[in-house]
C-alpha cells in the first residue's frame, strides 16, 4: 500500500511506518504542490499524509480511487474538503493534544513580544538609534492584573488562561458554549463576544476556522475594543479581516497586534507589512521539537490504524464518516 508524505517532516514518522513492511512510503521535498500535482501524485496512492499548505480539495480526494485515509499533520483541517472525504467514505485524521503547551507558549511570547516592544525596540538598537537612556522611550503597558479575553476556550485557549495566572490577570472568554468545568479550573469567566472586545487589554485567537468564525474579528469587533488593547492571533488568518485590522492599526484604533497567521498564507497583506505596531510570525506557533515530533508520530499513527489494524483512527475529524 503507498502512503505519500507531501513533505519533510520529522524522520519519526518513517521510523513507524517503516515498522510496516507492506506500506511503500514516499516523502516529498521541497515546495507545496499545486492542485494539479496533487492530483497527479494521489493516483495510485492508499494514504495521504498531509501539511497545512496543501489543498485537499474535492478533485483531488476524486483523483484518488485507493485512497483510505487522510492524515494532516496539523490540529486545523481546513485546508481539506470534509464534505468530500465524508462522502467519499475516507476518514479524515488530525495531531491534536502535543501541540497545546507549544501554541499556548507562543501566544505567551508574541502577547510579551508586542506589548512590551521586543522587535521594534531590537531594530532601534541595531540600527544605532541608542544614544542614551530614555525615560519616555518604548512604553508600553504592564501585564500583570490586566485583562485577557480569550476567543475560544478550547485546550489551547484553557492553557493560556492557566499560564496568565502567573501575571494574576483576570481572563474573560467567549466561545460558542459556555464550559463551566474549563471555569472552574482556569478561573476563566464567561462573556459575550462584545464584552470581551470592550473589556480586553489583550484579545487572543483561539478559535478553529469555521463559516462562522471567518472574519469574526472584523471592523465592528475592532472599533469596540480599547485604544491601548493588543490583538493576538496563533489560530487560522481568515478569522481577522486583515483588511479592517490594517486600518485600526494604522489608526490607533488598537495599540497593537501580533499575527502568526494570515488571510492568504504565506501572502502578507501589503498594508500590515508597512505597519510596526504589529509583529509577524510565519506560522510557527506550534514549532518545537517537542510539538514537531510528536505531531509525525501521531500522524503516522492515524495511517496505521486505518491501513494496518483496520479500525477507525482515534483522531477521526469526520465523525459523521461512522453514523
Ligand atoms: C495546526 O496544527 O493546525 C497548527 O496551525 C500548525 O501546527
Amino acid at each position: 500500500m503507498k502512503v505519500l508524505i507531501t513533505r519533510k517532516i520529522p524522520r519519526v514518522v518513517l521510523d513507524h511506518l517503516s515498522k510496516h513492511t507492506s506500506l511503500q512510503i514516499e516523502m516529498l521535498e521541497g515546495e507545496p504542490l499545486t492542485e494539479e500535482q496533487l492530483i497527479q501524485k494521489v493516483q495510485d496512492v492508499d494514504a495521504l499524509l498531509t501539511i497545512i499548505p496543501d489543498q485537499i480539495t474535492k478533485a483531488v480526494i476524486n483523483a484518488a480511487p485507493n485512497l483510505k485515509v487522510i492524515s494532516t499533520y496539523s490540529v486545523g483541517y481546513d485546508h481539506i474538503d470534509l464534505k468530500a472525504a465524508t462522502e467519499k467514505g475516507i476518514p479524515v485524521t488530525n495531531t491534536p493534544g502535543d501541540l497545546t503547551e507549544s501554541v499556548a507558549e507562543f501566544t505567551w511570547a508574541l502577547i510579551l513580544a508586542v506589548a512590551k516592544k521586543i522587535v521594534v525596540s531590537d531594530k532601534y538598537v541595531r540600527s544605532g538609534c541608542f544614544k542614551c537612556w530614555e525615560p519616555l522611550l518604548y512604553m508600553g503597558p504592564r501585564i500583570n492584573e490586566k485583562t485577557l479575553g480569550l476567543v475560544g476556550l478550547g485546550s489551547i485557549g484553557c492553557h493560556v488562561a492557566r499560564m496568565a495566572k502567573g501575571f494574576n490577570m483576570n481572563v474573560l472568554y467567549y466561545d460558542i458554549k459556555q464550559n463551566q468545568k474549563a471555569e472552574l479550573e482556569t478561573g476563566a469567566k464567561y462573556v459575550s463576544l462584545h464584552d470581551l472586545l470592550e473589556k480586553s487589554d489583550f484579545v487572543s485567537i483561539h478559535v478553529p476556522l469555521l463559516p462562522s468564525t471567518q472574519h469574526l474579528i472584523d471592523l465592528n469587533a475592532l472599533k469596540k475594543m480599547k485604544p491601548t488593547a493588543y490583538l493576538v492571533n496563533t489560530s487560522r488568518g481568515p478569522v481577522i479581516d486583515e483588511d479592517a485590522l490594517a486600518k485600526a492599526l494604522e489608526e490607533k484604533w488598537i495599540e497593537g497586534a501580533a499575527l502568526d497567521v494570515f488571510e492568504e498564507e504565506p501572502h502578507i497583506y501589503d498594508k500590515l507589512m508597512s505597519l510596526d505596531n504589529v509583529i509577524l510570525t510565519p506560522h510557527i506557533a506550534s514549532a518545537t521539537r517537542e510539538a514537531r515530533i510528536q505531531m509525525a508520530r501521531i500522524a503516522a499513527e492515524n495511517i496505521i490504524e486505518v491501513l494496518i489494524n483496520n479500525k477507525t483512527p482515534t483522531n477521526l475529524v469526520n465523525r459523521d464518516l461512522n453514523a
